[in-house]
Formats: C-alpha cells, structure tokens, sequence
C-alpha cells in the first residue's frame, strides 16, 4: 500500500512542478475593497482569530486563476481521501543519502536538481557558523558583552505529537575573537542544559536545529511573510492606490495575486492532514496556538536586513557576517531603485504629502499589518518611502526565498537538522521525510523571477526605464556574484521571484 501511496503524492508533486507555468501580470484593474476578517471565519475548520485574510469571495476576479484554484481543491480533498500518511512506517534510512534517494527519485529528478548539503552538516553540525551563513542568522541576537543567543524557548510550550520531545531551545554563542567567529558554547532544551563536553551535546544540536527550522517554516515563512506581510500589503495597495497611480504601477508585480496564492495554500498546509500538521512535530492544536500567539508580534522590520541587523546588533562586532554582507547588498540594490523610481514622480517631499492616495495607503498599512509599518503620514517624504517600498520588494522576493524555497538545500538532512525530535531516539518515519520533500519540492516550482522585465506596467516610458535599469543592476549583481565559487548558503539574485504566489 506504501508503494502506491508513494507514487500517487510523488506523481502528483512532479506533475505541479510540470505544469506549473510563472504568471502572466495583467496591469491593475478597480474593483472592490478587501476587507481582511478572522482566519477561523475565512477558513472553517481553523481556529485563528488573530490572523486577519482575505475571504474566498472577495478574492479580485483579475487576480484568480480558476485551474490553480481547482487543482489545490482537488489536492486538499485528497489529503482525506488518499492521504499521503500512513501510520506504523519504519524510519528512514540511517545514511543520509539513502534516505534522499528513497524520497526524492528520478521523476522528481526531471524537474529539479538534488539538494546540496551545506558545509555545516558534513560533520557534527556547526552552529556557530549557521550563526552567520545561511537562513538561520536572522534568528542571531546580541545578549551581552562577546555573547549571543538563539531563543526558540517558547516553541516548547506548544501541544506536538505523541511520542514526540517539545522542540523549544535556546542556544548560546560566544564570539573567538582570534577566528573572527562565533562558537556554540551552550543548549537548553527538553533534554536539559548541555555544553560541547556532554553527553547529551549532540542531540541538543538537533533539537536547537529543529526548532530553528520549525520556527523559519512557520512562524518566519508562513505567519510572517505570507499571512501578517504580504496579505496586508497588497489589500493596502490593491484597496488604497488607483490602479494609474505610479507607485500601485511600481508594486503591482510584488501584490499580484497574492489572496488566491494565500487561500490555496493556508488551506493545504494548515488544515488537519496538512503539510504543517502532518511534517512538523507540533499538533494541529499546538500549531494552531502558535500563529494565534506570533502574529501580534510581527515586526516588519525584518524586511530590512540592514536595520534588522543592527537592531540585533549582530555587525561589527569583531566576527565575519556573511549572510548580513549578502542579503544587505541586495536590499542596497532594490533601495537604490525604489528611491530614483519615487524622484522620477515626486519633486520633494511636500509634493509627496500632497498624494492623498499615498498618505491613505500607508494609514491601511498601518492599520492592517500587526505593529504597523514603521512609516506614518506624519514622517512621510521621499527617502522613507523609498525605504518602505525597499522592504516591500525584500519580502515578497529575498526574504520569501531564504525562508522558502532556499531550504532545499537545508530541510532535507533531517540527519543534523530533525524535522521532529522522536523522544526514543528514531528517525523520522518514511511518510513524514516523504513529505518533507515533496513540500520542498513544489517550493521550487517555476515561478515569474524578479529579473523580468516589467515596463510594460509603468505609467509611462520614465518608469519603465527604471525598472529596466532595476534589472541590469541585479543581472550586473549576479555575474559579480558568479565570479566567486557558489556556496549553498548564498541568495543569488537570479534565485529570486517577484511575489510570493504559489
Ligand atoms: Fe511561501
């Protein structure tokens, strides 16, 4: 039964990948305003009444694709009908590799490369160095003189499955200053308090990866950037800028279709039998409880790495941050291209002030997005709004990638970095790692990269010549890039998509 359960999920993750074509964006269009209400009134059967979304029927028509639409319904239903699970498995192999070739097979082959295995894991995982490459160093935060932290402590208090250790753990660094680096000095788990020289060192390393990864997929990736960010911002934008205004023109790639994607996917991961439920070690009431509580504590600030760096303080403090270094040119570049795209349409400031449509955009933003925005009416001029819209354009493409499909290469070796800590000590069963890599796959799916060229949606020929520039400013970044060896724990430009649907 295994066997044709197997096939039937894998069959259906190639076929999506197959298919799966990147969005035509239409110019905008009027229609009527969204009005965001509780996630348990959206999407019966959900418990959530912090998370504000968009209802199904007030999806905009010209931001539907009724086939995707239909295609997801048919996945969720099968979710029940054919699930995807099935109890008493055994655990995957104990060899790494093996486990992969079991899940990941030549079908899926035809359509998306095999994972690379990032540094860190090749031996006992280094957590000192994930500190500062690849997507866990935006968790890295300065707790005092030379030392630092990850604190995942609170993912421990959430309901998981039986059998099952809570994934809450809190690691501490300090820096060598000789090596410029950070070193794991110390884990607090469910397995105790635990220092490189014991017993326990090991499995605490899993555990503090597990909640890391547990805590990116969900709380950073889903209840962040797709439900607390990028629904919010393209209702504001959708709801508040006329669809000839230059700046709904400017982010109308980054917003499109944002609710259907968001519907579909909140349906297929969350439910009960879902991708969430059914890959993480928390219950469907513990996960529940998890977005309910981390919602009011969005910060959209995140969406900066160079403001999000600072406020951790984790620069120029004597150890080398290449993933800051990465992600802040980046930022750097859409920054550049927000600001002389808003001069070319904006005089000065109290030119700015004087757009009406804006200073209402920015209200709804800051009324929708939990703790708003960080730009009202009152500060409003050029330079913070070119700010603003810097990290609109960073969430929806880098920060949706690092946390999305960027994991590829990390959620797969469940060997350093668990995707459930089992309280007996076993892997994980063959439909849980299965799974896993299916939901990462269709992560990868072809989708409209941000290296595109979108002119024709500006208003006229100044716009559209700054998005082109915009484009060969991120082409130049990519060849620089491509000068020095790849490295798995680098976000390339060419990686990149415009907006976060599905
Ligand atoms: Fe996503």
């Amino acid at each position: 039964m295994w066997f044709f359960r197997k096939w039937f999920w894998n069959l259906l993750a190639w076929f999506k990948a197959a298919v799966n074509k990147p969005l035509t964006i239409p110019p905008p269009m009027n229609g009527l305003p969204i009005v965001p209400v509780p996630l348990s009134a959206v999407v019966p059967g959900l418990p959530i009444d912090h998370v504000l979304a968009c209802r199904q029927q007030d999806i905009p028509t010209d931001e539907r694709t009724p086939s995707r639409t239909r295609f997801y319904r048919l996945q969720v239903w099968l979710y029940s009908a054919f699930s995807p699970m099935q109890a008493g498995l055994p655990p995957i192999d104990a060899d790494p590799q093996r486990a992969l070739a079991g899940a990941y097979t030549w079908l899926h082959k035809t359509k998306f490369g095999p994972p690379a295995m990032p540094a860190e894991y090749l031996g006992s995982p280094d957590l000192g160095s994930l500190a500062v490459r690849g997507p866990y160093a935006c968790y890295t935060r300065k707790v005092g003189d030379g030392v630092f932290e990850w604190d995942f402590e609170s993912l421990g208090r959430y309901a998981h499955h039986d059998g099952l250790l809570p994934v809450g753990a809190r690691v501490r660094f300090e820096l060598d200053t000789v090596q410029r680096a950070l070193r794991a000095v110390r884990i607090d788990s469910a397995l105790g308090s635990a220092g490189p020289a014991d017993a326990t060192w090991e499995r605490s390393k899993q555990v503090a990866l597990c909640a890391a990864t547990t805590h990116l997929s969900l709380v950073r990736h889903f209840n962040g950037v797709h439900l607390a960010g990028g629904a919010h911002v393209a209702i504001a934008t959708r709801n508040r800028l006329p669809p000839v205004h230059p700046l709904r023109r400017l982010l109308w790639p980054y917003v499109y279709a944002t609710q259907q994607s968001n519907d579909m996917v909140t349906r297929g991961q969350m439910l009960p039998g879902g991708d969430f439920e059914c890959t993480f070690g928390l219950s469907f009431e513990g996960l529940c409880r998890l977005f309910d509580d981390t919602y009011p504590g969005y910060r959209f600030e995140v969406n900066d790495p160079r403001a999000d760096a600072a406020a951790r303080q984790v620069t120029g403090q004597g150890f080398d941050t290449p993933t800051e270094d990465n992600l802040g040119a980046i930022f750097d570049l859409m920054h550049g291209h927000a600001l002389e795209y808003l001069r070319l349409y904006y005089l000065d400031d109290a030119t700015l002030r004087r757009d009406a449509a804006v200073a209402e955009w920015l209200d709804e933003l800051n009324r929708l997005v939990p703790n708003g925005v960080g730009l009202g009416p009152d500060t409003l001029g050029i330079d913070p709004l070119a700010r603003l819209v810097a990290r609109i354009f960073y969430l929806v493409s880098a920060q949706h990638e690092i946390l999305g499909g960027f994991l590829w290469n990390y959620q797969l070796w469940t060997h350093r970095q668990p995707i459930r800590i089992h309280a007996n000590g076993q892997r994980e069963p063959l439909d849980v790692y299965q799974r896993l890599v299916n939901a990462n796959y269709n992560l990868n799916v072809t989708r409209r990269a941000l290296i595109f060229d979108f002119g024709y949606l500006a208003l006229d020929q100044r716009g559209a010549a700054s998005m082109r520039r915009f484009v060969e400013r991120l082409d130049a970044m990519q060849a620089e890039m491509e000068r020095a060896p790849w490295a798995v724990w680098k976000l390339y430009p060419r990686a990149l998509k415009v907006n976060i649907n599905a």
